[in-house]
């Protein structure tokens, strides 16, 4: 069941302290949302801002990811996946997926930027672009993408990521490192040629600083 709210601290929170499976909550604006690593998520009026419940996935991110661009239909400009969790128009960040864990089952939230204001420079909107989305017709594109994605073979969804994968062949630098992206592995790690080996970045323990 969808759960409209005008004002809450943050969705992904609502749903983990109320509300339970199958529930999800999609939100005017927020008054504490939450990113990843940390981060507050601006969350003004005019913002996408939806959670859900969905069993436990290591793939999740891509999961989401890849149904939101899908469900984005008809969108003419440049729409990328950027590792490990986000959106990426025309260079610039549209959106992020924020995936906790609660045991068995996983609280998704997407925040989207579609006319709200944008603070910083390498942000953008939909609004930017002149395309428009109802919250609700796109959730229930998303839901049937999110559903037929969910159910592929991990090989299948690091296929299409792979179509849509904005690091793919560029220089990265990270806080330990530095090299040319590889692919995705299989555990959802992040491949990478350094000049002396193959690494794997994982989301947990990285933060890619320059690409
Ligand atoms: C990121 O890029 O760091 C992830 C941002 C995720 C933001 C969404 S908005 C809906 C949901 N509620 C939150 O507090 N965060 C997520």
């Amino acid at each position: 069941m969808i759960h409209i709210v005008d004002n809450v601290k943050s969705t992904n929170s609502l749903l983990s302290d109320f509300l339970s499976i199958g529930d999800s909550v999609l939100a005017i604006k927020q008054s504490e949302g939450r990113g990843r690593r940390g981060n507050t998520w601006s969350s003004d009026s005019g913002g996408f801002y939806f959670s859900f419940t969905s069993s436990n996935n290591r793939l999740l991110p891509f999961i989401v990811g890849i149904s939101v661009v899908e469900s984005l239909v008809n969108i003419k400009d440049d729409i990328k996946l950027k590792w490990p969790n986000d959106i990426i128009l025309n260079g610039k960040k549209l959106g992020g997926i924020l995936c906790e864990n609660y045991g068995d089952y996983t609280i998704t939230g997407i925040g989207l930027n579609v006319s709200n204001n944008i603070l910083l420079s390498d942000a953008i909107n939909l609004h930017d672009i002149n395309y428009k989305i109802d919250s609700l017709d796109f959730i229930s594109i998303f839901e049937v993408n999110f559903t037929d994605n969910f159910n592929l073979s991990s090989e299948n969804i690091l296929e299409k990521y792979a179509k849509l994968d904005f690091l793919m062949g560029k220089n990265i630098v990270w806080n330990q490192g530095s090299g040319v992206v590889e692919s995705i592995d299989i555990d959802g790690s992040l491949m990478v040629k350094t000049s002396k080996e193959i690494v794997h970045l994982y989301s947990e323990e990285v933060h890619i600083e320059k690409y």
